[in-house]
């Protein structure tokens, strides 16, 4: 078989630094509880992955495969994720003020938003460990994109999803031949009952950083920034935030980009959005804690921000707080604002989470958090397409 060279060496507990082989199946770290990130081999990556290794590589997110987690070329489930447009928001920028505004647009990846990253990973990864049965607790988005790779895989796929997850994330998963499970609760419940039945059913939990591998897809998205701007990061980059693994696994990438010697030290500052309904980082972050408390009777038409405990809390408010970044809410009202403004000004339909990030932009203007020349990256996270019924 062929290697795809990846220089994965270990993965260590993103706590207290304890090493585990990567040869063996983790879920959440055995020492903490808590994610488990993929290591590399840096000097061994620095002689044989260079940035001029990328001019004839196809335009996907395996272009960084030295620094992915997959080791036999077969093993990559690919629909040809990743490598999305970076686009300057012109008209967009000036009706909002900015004279350096860049939408990314991920709602262009296979199954419509960012989320194809991650499992493109996660479920190649699967795949190299053998793995037959696939579970998630969903939003809506990573659902019908888990069902789509392990379809591709060979794999079978156990979604469960809030019973108000609007019909268009159901049909999807379902034609893709998932087995769809609709619960009475929030992503949080459907986490409870995947995590309660795994054992007996023999499914492999891929909830957000429960698994090692769906960061590294994520990850990505800070490779392709960097490259996509010469190798010189933004000053801002605005995302919304559910379980955070967007931001967590950009952080990743920066510092990963850093030892290589491909950027130097400065970093974007990373502003997280939330919605007023569900904003358990923002209330950390305003309240100086490590990390956040569960968010009661979540509410917000931003599906993938209805997330009221997240895993990897600790991990997005240390990356905001170490790039002097920030972290705010918008309403619903605002947020549905925004996705209008993307519609009319910049022709993306985005989801109501990439409506978030440019609703913030005029509040963190007046705040003093952002300038008007600065150089910004609205994450536009996925497609509005599938929000359809909540119109
Ligand atoms: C469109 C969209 N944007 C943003 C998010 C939040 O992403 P993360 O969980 O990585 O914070 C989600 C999660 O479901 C989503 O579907």
């Amino acid at each position: 078989m062929n290697t795809t060279g990846s220089t994965l060496t270990h993965l260590q507990c993103s706590k207290c630094d304890i090493e585990y082989s990567k040869d063996s199946i983790h879920g959440l770290s055995p020492c903490c509880s808590l994610p488990l990130f993929p290591k590399y081999d840096i000097d061994k990556a620095k002689t044989v992955f260079k940035q001029n290794d990328l001019i004839d590589r196809p335009p996907n997110m395996w272009r960084y495969k030295e620094m992915m987690p997959i080791h036999y070329q077969d093993n990559i489930t690919t629909l040809g994720e990743g490598y999305t447009p970076l686009e300057k928001a012109g008209p967009l920028g000036k009706k909002l003020g900015f004279n350096n505004l860049y939408l990314k647009n991920e709602s262009i990846n296979p199954t419509g938003s960012f989320k194809d990253r991650g499992m493109s990973a996660a479920i190649s990864k699967a795949k190299e460990f053998g793995l037959k049965k696939i579970s998630i607790p969903t939003a809506g988005n990573a659902g019908g994109s888990t069902a789509a790779y392990t379809s591709k895989a060979g794999q079978e796929a156990f979604i469960f999803m809030p019973s108000d997850t609007p019909k268009p994330f159901q049909i999807e998963c379902a034609q893709y031949g998932a087995h769809v499970n609709m619960i009475d609760g929030f992503i949080s419940d459907c986490g409870k009952i995947v995590g309660k039945r795994k054992e007996k059913e023999g499914w492999f939990d891929i909830s957000t950083l429960k698994e090692p591998y769906r960061v590294e897809g994520k990850k990505t998205m800070g490779y392709e920034l960097a490259e996509q701007l010469n190798w010189e990061l933004p000053d801002v980059i605005v995302y919304p935030t559910g379980g955070g693994t967007g931001i967590i696994g950009m952080w990743k990438a920066f510092n990963e980009m850093e030892s290589l010697g491909w950027i130097n030290s400065n970093r974007p500052k990373m502003i997280s959005i939330q919605s007023d309904g569900c904003a358990p980082i923002i209330r950390a972050f305003e309240t100086g804690k490590k990390t956040a408390e569960y968010f009661n009777d979540p509410k917000t038409r931003a599906l993938g921000l209805r997330v009221p405990v997240a895993v990897g809390d600790f991990l997005i408010l240390e990356s905001i707080r170490k790039s002097s970044g920030f972290a705010m809410s918008v309403s619903d009202e605002e947020l549905m604002e925004g996705v209008k403004w993307i519609g009319k000004h910049e022709g993306i339909f985005s989801a109501p989470e990439g409506g978030a990030t440019v609703a913030a932009l005029p509040k963190l203007l007046d705040l003093g958090v952002i300038h008007n020349k600065d150089r910004i990256i609205c994450f536009i996270t996925g497609t509005g397409l599938k929000y359809i019924d909540l119109y």
